[in-house]
């Protein structure tokens, strides 16, 4: 028996983790087990490596070294979390995965597609994403929306990725634009403005044929 693997992208802002809540929430009243999970982060070694990655602080660390640290706290993810929880048939909620690293250090550092599949190669195995939801909206409403969560004390110290410049924000969504033209068969895009409901909405349609 082997579970189902989904994966919410998107931009900083996108609204996506939200969404992320309320389809567990939607998929429990169903009668279904879930597993929800983040990267970076989702394990408590994972979570140190996400500290490192989101502290402001970190302005010196260099694009390889971001990359490796990304693909360190997923493999952690992958094998101590997820893989256990799909092959117990479980359906696994991930807020971010591989395709963020191919947005955002791939495209948006410019480090380049190939370097990131081979990495995802050794820390992922083989596993891939059955479903990946894509919830998309145009960068100012995003960074608006990141601007006000950053401003709330809880969240003020994770901000090192949410400080990167328009153009490179600009970049990510036409990656994420991209990869899901490129992968048609597992993206659905999501039209990410409106209320929080009428979003869940749209996302229970793309995946209620799926579960
Ligand atoms: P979050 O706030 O959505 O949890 O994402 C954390 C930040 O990390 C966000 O700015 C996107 C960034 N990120 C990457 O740059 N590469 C990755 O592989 C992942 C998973 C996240």
């Amino acid at each position: 028996m082997q579970g189902r693997f989904i994966t919410f992208e998107g931009m900083d802002g996108s609204g996506k983790t939200t969404q992320m809540r309320l389809l567990a929430e939607r998929l429990r009243r169903e009668g279904r087990e879930v597993l929800e999970t983040v990267e970076p982060g989702g394990t408590e070694i994972g979570s140190q490596i996400r500290r490192i990655l989101l502290d402001s602080a970190n302005q010196e660390l260099r694009p390889t070294a971001e990359l490796l640290l990304y693909f360190a706290s997923r493999a952690q993810n992958v094998e101590q979390c997820i893989q256990p929880a799909l092959s117990a048939g479980k359906i696994v909620l991930c807020d971010r995965f591989t395709d963020s690293t191919l947005a955002y250090q791939g495209y948006g550092r410019g480090l380049g597609e190939e370097t990131v599949l081979t990495l995802d190669r050794i820390a992922c195995r083989g596993l891939a994403p059955d479903l990946t939801l894509l919830v998309d909206v145009n960068v100012d409403t995003a960074l608006g929306r990141a601007h006000t969560r950053n401003a709330s004390l809880f969240s003020s110290e994770e901000t090192r990725m949410d400080e990167q410049s328009l153009e490179f924000h600009r970049k990510v969504r036409e990656a994420y634009l991209a990869l899901a033209r490129h992968y048609s068969s597992r993206f659905r895009i999501i039209n990410g403005h409106g209320s929080p409901e009428q979003v869940a909405q749209r996302v229970w349609e793309a995946v209620a044929q799926h579960v």
